[in-house]
């Protein structure tokens, strides 16, 4: 029984009523003496107290912060963290963006915002997208961070045939066809594309899933139900190419929203089970000399609790990773997209879905895990000058967190991964679709994937409903990190952090520099923190444009992605959290049970 116990508060005073400063913070560290246990434990739990009484006398200070200016209002806050245990575990890539197939033709409202950003067109020469893939500024210390994960796919997957050795047809790309499904021909994927592609992604590490054709060869009756079973017979072409030249997919997913109702076509649950199954017995037979084989995944499809429970329950453990698509911003047309993303009370088909899935996994899923397969917040492509722009942030920050505050809490029911539309092309590409630039929600992927670890913590804030708080263990670091999202316009906020049961298992360690310090020279231990602060450039939150730590964030001629630095901290100083920005924090020394 650790009998040590210790909370580390660094707390704002008392909640003076906004817009009345100067402020006044201070940080205390509280520890309870130990009343039992071995030699080891007391003497660290004792070093903890001399360390914390120590740091109680030099450290409770008042710092105090004029945060008036014109309209600036300032305010406080205080986020709490429990450090007992984790409550849910993602994978080490969450970070997933999506590939498409749209042909430039691809228009929406009267704007055709893909260009040449699929699949089949794609510059892959491009410096700046292979870069961002990798996810790496700097070759010597490239190896820390993995690549993102990358899903091929999108609404014309299954219109996809792929070109094999003997096929009688010519080869063609889709063209616009208002009679056809969807409104395009069948498209073509000719397999010295599909090299290109595959040495790209080797090239940068990305773990590929690929979305197959699930309508091959399956004729849509009138009420728009496929007939038939899914005729995998070119599927298994596409393997056996793919293994004979050596190229390594991460997974396999059969159909894009094809579940429920269906874009454009529909196949029953039943049927999709069956297919999955079938999937899963092909990959088990063409890989069967592969010790780690790919994966399958499916639907890739909107959430309906009756299709979805009888998918997983028909698939018979089939299935890995069942994969959900969210929209839940709206249509890209909508005017009121900014004002539903920096509304706290936006209520957006609610939390049911995620929590019927979660009842559905538990139930008939044990082996299966959930992702977010798909989500660009607003549909038919985003809206520009919103969708590529440093507002769409507080969307995608806050949105893929709040599917993991209600996925995430059985543990073994996570939301593993979740894939952005997309890395480029539409409005909503993490990339622009013409200069391959990035914009703003790059870089708040890129300094997630870096900073957030696989273990989530249980977070709460007291304070403004307009911040929003988010906490992980540290990714290949020590500590935690933090991620504030502040929605309000003008109101600066003083955001102190409460750890429960936090234990400073380096606490000897420091407190022999402490005393060694001490002996030679006076002086304090160095508590300092990283922090990253998001805004964007003039202020302006429809700029493409985003600033860390005031400067702004760009590639350079070579198309290398800039670092990433953070300022430090004095960490008994509260975090100060601007209007509409995001800030993630890093704080090094905190050692808590659920990160350990
Ligand atoms: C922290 O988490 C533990 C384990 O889940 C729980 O027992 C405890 O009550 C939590 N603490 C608070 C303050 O909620
Ligand atoms: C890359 O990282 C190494 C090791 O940390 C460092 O010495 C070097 O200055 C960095 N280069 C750039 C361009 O940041
Ligand atoms: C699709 O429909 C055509 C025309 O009715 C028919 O010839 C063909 O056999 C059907 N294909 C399948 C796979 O059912
Ligand atoms: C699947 O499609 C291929 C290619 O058209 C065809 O040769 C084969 O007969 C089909 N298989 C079934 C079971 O329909
Ligand atoms: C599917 O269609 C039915 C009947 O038209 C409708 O009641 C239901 O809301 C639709 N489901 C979704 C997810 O759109
Ligand atoms: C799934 O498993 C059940 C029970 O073992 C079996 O009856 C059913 O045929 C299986 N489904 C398929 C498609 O293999
Ligand atoms: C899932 O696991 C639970 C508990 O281990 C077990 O009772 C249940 O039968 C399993 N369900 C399936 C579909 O395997
Ligand atoms: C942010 O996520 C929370 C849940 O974590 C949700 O209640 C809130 O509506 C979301 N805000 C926005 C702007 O999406
Ligand atoms: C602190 O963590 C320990 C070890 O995980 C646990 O036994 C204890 O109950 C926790 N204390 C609190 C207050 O959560
Ligand atoms: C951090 O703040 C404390 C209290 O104000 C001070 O004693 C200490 O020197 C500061 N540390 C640094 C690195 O500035």
């Amino acid at each position: 029984m650790p009998s040590h116990e210790s909370r580390l508060v660094i707390r704002r005073g008392s909640d003076v009523a906004p817009s009345h400063p100067p402020r006044v913070a201070y940080l205390i560290m509280i520890c309870k003496q130990p009343r039992n246990g071995k030699r080891g434990p007391k003497l660290v739990a004792l070093e903890m107290c001399l360390l914390i009484g120590i740091m109680g006398l030099c450290l409770v200070v008042v710092i105090t912060r004029n945060l008036f200016s014109d309209k600036i209002r300032s305010g406080t806050g205080m986020v709490y963290v429990n450090g007992t245990t984790s409550i849910g575990f993602v994978d080490e890539d969450f970070i997933c963006a999506t590939l498409d197939w749209w042909p430039p033709q691809k228009c929406d409202y009267g704007t055709c915002s893909w260009g040449t950003a699929s699949l089949l067109t794609l510059d892959l020469n491009n410096k700046i997208l292979l870069n961002a893939i990798k996810g790496e500024y700097n070759k010597t210390i490239s190896s820390t961070f993995s690549p993102l994960k990358i899903r091929l796919g999108g609404t014309l997957q299954d219109r996809v045939m792929y070109q094999m050795v003997g096929d009688q047809e010519p080869c063609s790309q889709f063209t616009e066809s208002s009679k056809e499904l969807l409104g395009f021909s069948q498209g073509c994927l000719p397999m010295s594309r599909w090299d290109e592609l595959n040495i790209f992604f080797q090239k940068s590490r990305a773990k590929v899933i690929f979305g197959l054709n699930a309508l091959s060869h399956r004729n849509i009756s009138t009420d728009g139900y496929a007939v038939g079973p899914w005729n995998s017979s070119n599927a298994e072409a596409l393997m056996k190419y793919t293994i004979e030249k050596g190229f390594t997919i991460h997974g396999w997913e059969l159909g894009n929203e094809l579940s429920g109702n269906g874009t454009g076509a529909t196949i029953t649950a039943d049927q999709y089970a069956s297919d999955t199954i079938s999937l899963q017995n092909l990959v088990q037979n063409i890989y069967k000399t592969f010790e780690v084989k790919p994966i399958v995944l499916g639907p890739g499809g909107f959430f309906e609790a009756n299709w979805f429970s009888e998918y997983v329950m028909k698939s018979n453990g089939s299935l890995q990773v069942i994969t959900q698509h969210i929209y839940n911003l709206g249509p890209g047309v909508d005017d009121h997209l900014v004002k539903k993303i920096l509304d706290p009370w936006y209520l957006d088909g609610g939390s049911q879905p995620f929590r019927d899935l979660q009842d559905i996994m538990k139930k008939f899923g044990n082996s299966t895990v959930a992702w977010v397969g798909e989500a660009g917040g607003a549909y038919n492509s985003g809206r520009d000058r919103v969708s590529n722009t440093f507002v769409f942030s507080f969307w995608y920050t806050n949105f893929s967190y709040r599917y993991l505050d209600q996925l995430g809490m059985a543990s073994s029911y996570d939301t593993k991964t979740y894939c952005r539309q997309t890395l480029i092309g539409g409005n909503y590409g993490l990339l622009n679709t013409v200069t391959y630039v990035p914009n703003p929600d790059y870089f708040s992927a890129l300094l997630w994937h870096r900073l957030m670890g696989r273990r989530v913590l249980s977070t709460s804030f007291d304070g403004t409903k307009k911040i929003r708080s988010y906490a992980h263990c540290s990714k290949h670091s020590d500590g935690i990190t933090l991620l504030l999202i502040n929605l309000e316009r003008y109101t600066t906020t003083a955001v102190g952090l409460s750890v429960e049961n936090v234990t400073i298992i380096m606490a000897s360690k420091q407190l022999k520099q402490l005393k060694q310090t001490q002996r030679t020279q006076s002086s304090t231990i160095e508590y300092t923190r990283e922090e990253y602060h998001l805004t964007a450039k003039d202020g302006k939150l429809n700029s493409r444009t985003v600033l860390l730590n005031g400067k702004e964030l760009a590639v350079n001629s070579a198309g290398i992605i800039p670092p990433l630095e953070p300022i430090q901290v004095n960490i008994s100083n509260p975090i100060i959290v601007a209007p509409f920005s995001i800030v993630f924090v890093h704080i090094p020394n905190i050692h808590i049970p659920a990160c350990t």
